[in-house]
């Protein structure tokens, strides 16, 4: 049977890219992007789909023949605060959506992303176990903790083969992230490389677990690749790429732009960092499926400043 991909959540920071390397590996007669509304130069299947519609994806499923489903729909943590109890039922619906159509419809395989939100006060903020207590302290955080366990609960109890990783704040030059807390480390490249100055919304010693987005997107693609019987983990992958502070990556930018200048003013959104880990322990993924980060934030820094020189370079053209 030919893998045939659905991606919910394709225009997102995440999916846009995924849904590239998805192309690349599967051909591009065999991804199915879908989103709320549709992205202008997108090259390749679309569709939309509002994800809170049941009927919506299951009709998508059965055109196409869909084997895989990608869900990366979600509200992250600082917007979700906004509206609390609309962000749980956002999450949670479109979850339970997406498990229900892909039990019934015989789905091989299904990806659902988690979150460093999961953690909260009761883990260890350094080298956070996978096992750690999860008591997340945002509603976005709190989804993830439950879709973890409803990952586990389908794997346990129907055998649908969902598989998670707890995904660091993601760092790239293809997009842009939006209503997360990790935001600050992509916005600031932007910044730097326009010559503009960057208030940041952490504090300078606020250190966050990271990753860059090559390596984001090649464990995604690896978990999903790897045979059924080493994911041994069925709630979700702690992931490890670079931990950092927003005064450690200004320093490593200020190699490259001496000038370059960072005020702090936290906001909100400090709180949210407060609860997460600063670095976390993914030996459960090493052991069971290979994983092995490739970018520092050197090389991140060098590879984000190159890539994003040239995008503004020639949109300036
Ligand atoms: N990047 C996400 C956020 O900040 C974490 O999963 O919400």
């Amino acid at each position: 049977m030919d893998t045939v991909i659905l991606v919910i959540g394709a225009n997102g920071q995440l999916g846009s890219v995924l849904v590239k390397s998805l192309q690349d590996k599967f051909g591009i007669n065999n991804v199915i992007a879908s989103d709320l509304r549709t992205k202008e130069g997108f090259n390749g299947l679309f569709e939309i789909i509002d994800a809170t519609q049941f009927d919506r994806i299951q009709e998508i499923v059965k055109t196409y023949k869909i084997t895989q489903i990608y869900h990366l729909a979600a509200i992250l943590s600082a917007k979700g605060e906004e509206n609390p109890l609309q962000t749980w039922d956002i999450n949670m619906k479109t979850m339970f959506n997406v498990f229900e159509v892909s039990r019934l419809n015989n789905i091989e395989k299904v990806f659902y992303p988690s979150s460093i939100a999961v953690f909260g006060d009761g883990a260890d903020k350094d080298l956070t176990p996978n096992d750690a207590y999860l008591d997340p302290a945002t509603v976005y955080g709190i989804s993830k903790a439950s879709g973890e366990n409803w990952s586990q609960y389908y794997f346990l109890r129907y055998g649908l083969d969902i598989r998670s990783i707890r995904y660091p704040g993601v760092i790239g030059y293809q997009s842009l992230p939006g209503g997360g807390t990790t935001d600050y480390a992509v916005d600031i490249y932007h910044k730097a490389v326009l010559g503009e100055s960057f208030n940041c919304f952490l504090s300078e010693d606020t250190t966050l677990p990271m990753i860059y987005m090559d390596d984001v997107i090649r464990a995604t693609l690896e978990l999903m690749d790897a045979p059924k019987e080493s994911i041994k983990t069925r709630t979700s992958y702690n992931l490890t790429g670079v931990s950092f502070s927003p005064a450690e990556i200004t320093s490593e930018i200020q190699n490259i732009y001496p000038d370059f200048k960072v005020s702090y003013k936290p906001d909100f959104r400090q709180k949210i960092a407060n609860k997460w880990p600063k670095s976390i322990d993914d030996s459960a993924a090493r052991e069971e499926w290979g994983w092995q980060p490739k970018f520092n934030l050197k090389a991140m820094t060098e590879t984000m400043i190159k890539e994003l020189k040239a995008y503004y370079i020639t949109d300036l053209v």
